[in-house]
């Protein structure tokens, strides 16, 4: 497995490959990975010939006093896993790589940027939209996968590449859980025992809401505020925000009348949870 620094080793590579013909597959990540990023991982492999896995903390995409100090970083135990799991090159710069002194652009994707993630954590999406353009124009990457976890960043970045015409297909792939639903996450790391426990409420709340659904409940007021006495139950009250959205939108409907997205945020106590789940 090859790991790069610099942008320039990253470009030899991959143009080597693709002169030989080869498909190239992209994951972006933070580091500190787990089940969920190496089914990323997966994916790329079982669609493309050689697959590039960035590893970079990326500075803009936090706000003041959120935790870019403590975000786990597991640099090495992250390189054996992705050797094991049959990554080519790990892509891994420093901050002065990627934002070298004088850096001025950022992009600022629209309304799908707005709700949600963008009100809770401003400046966070032009964050990410700036690194994930960066990163995608760096290793021009055939196909680039990224997690329905994270279900409002996805429609960032397809809105992002649709826009700027980026010449690399999204493939967004399923949420992987822990055995008692909880999604996995950097952050699952940051719960003490009592806090793990009462995680597991996130999941459990999305799941009422589909069998509430199933049962012929569609009125989405409703279904939130099931969502929220489940959480409430599980001593969960400090909720950022409960969304029913029509899929693939931010669009709030009243009703479920299709393939609805329910998305939350939670704290449980000083970390902050996301999850979200198709229902309808
Ligand atoms: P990070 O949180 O490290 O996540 C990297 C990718 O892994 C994202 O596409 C995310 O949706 C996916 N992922 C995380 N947990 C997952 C799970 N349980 N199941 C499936 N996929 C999961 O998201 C970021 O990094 C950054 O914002 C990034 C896109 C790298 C830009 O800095």
């Amino acid at each position: 497995m090859i790991i790069a620094n610099s942008i320039a080793e990253v470009r030899a590579a991959v143009h080597s490959a693709r002169a030989a013909g080869e498909a190239i597959g992209f994951v972006p990540t933070m580091g500190a990975l787990h089940a969920g990023h190496l089914s990323l991982v997966d994916a790329s492999r079982a669609r493309c010939d050689r697959t590039v896995v960035s590893v970079f903390v990326n500075p803009t995409q936090f706000g003041p006093g959120e935790d870019l100090d403590r975000y786990p970083r597991t640099f090495r135990a992250d390189c054996e896993q992705l050797a094991e799991r049959g990554c080519w090159l790990v892509f891994a710069p420093s901050n002065e790589e990627i934002y070298p002194p004088g850096y001025e652009t950022f992009v600022e994707v629209g309304s799908v940027a707005e709700p949600w993630e963008g009100a809770c954590r401003p400046g966070h999406y032009r964050g990410v939209a700036t690194v994930v353009l960066k990163l995608l124009l760096m290793v021009g990457a055939d196909q680039a996968f990224f997690g329905q976890k994270d279900y409002q960043q996805s429609l960032v970045v397809r809105q992002l590449v649709a826009d700027f015409n980026v010449p690399t297909e999204i493939v967004i792939c399923p949420t992987v859980r822990e055995a008692d639903g909880l999604a996995m996450s950097s952050r699952n790391a940051f719960l003490n025992p009592t806090q793990r426990h009462q995680a597991r409420a996130l999941w459990k709340s999305l799941q009422l809401a589909e069998e509430l659904c199933q049962t012929g409940e569609r009125r989405t007021p409703i279904l939130a505020g099931r969502i929220r006495e489940c959480l409430a139950e599980a001593g969960i009250t400090e909720v950022d925000y409960i969304a029913l959205v029509k899929a693939g939108t931010v669009i709030a409907i009243d009703e479920v009348v299709g393939p609805t997205v329910v998305a939350l945020a939670v704290r449980v106590g000083q970390t902050r949870l996301i999850d979200n789940h198709q229902i309808g």
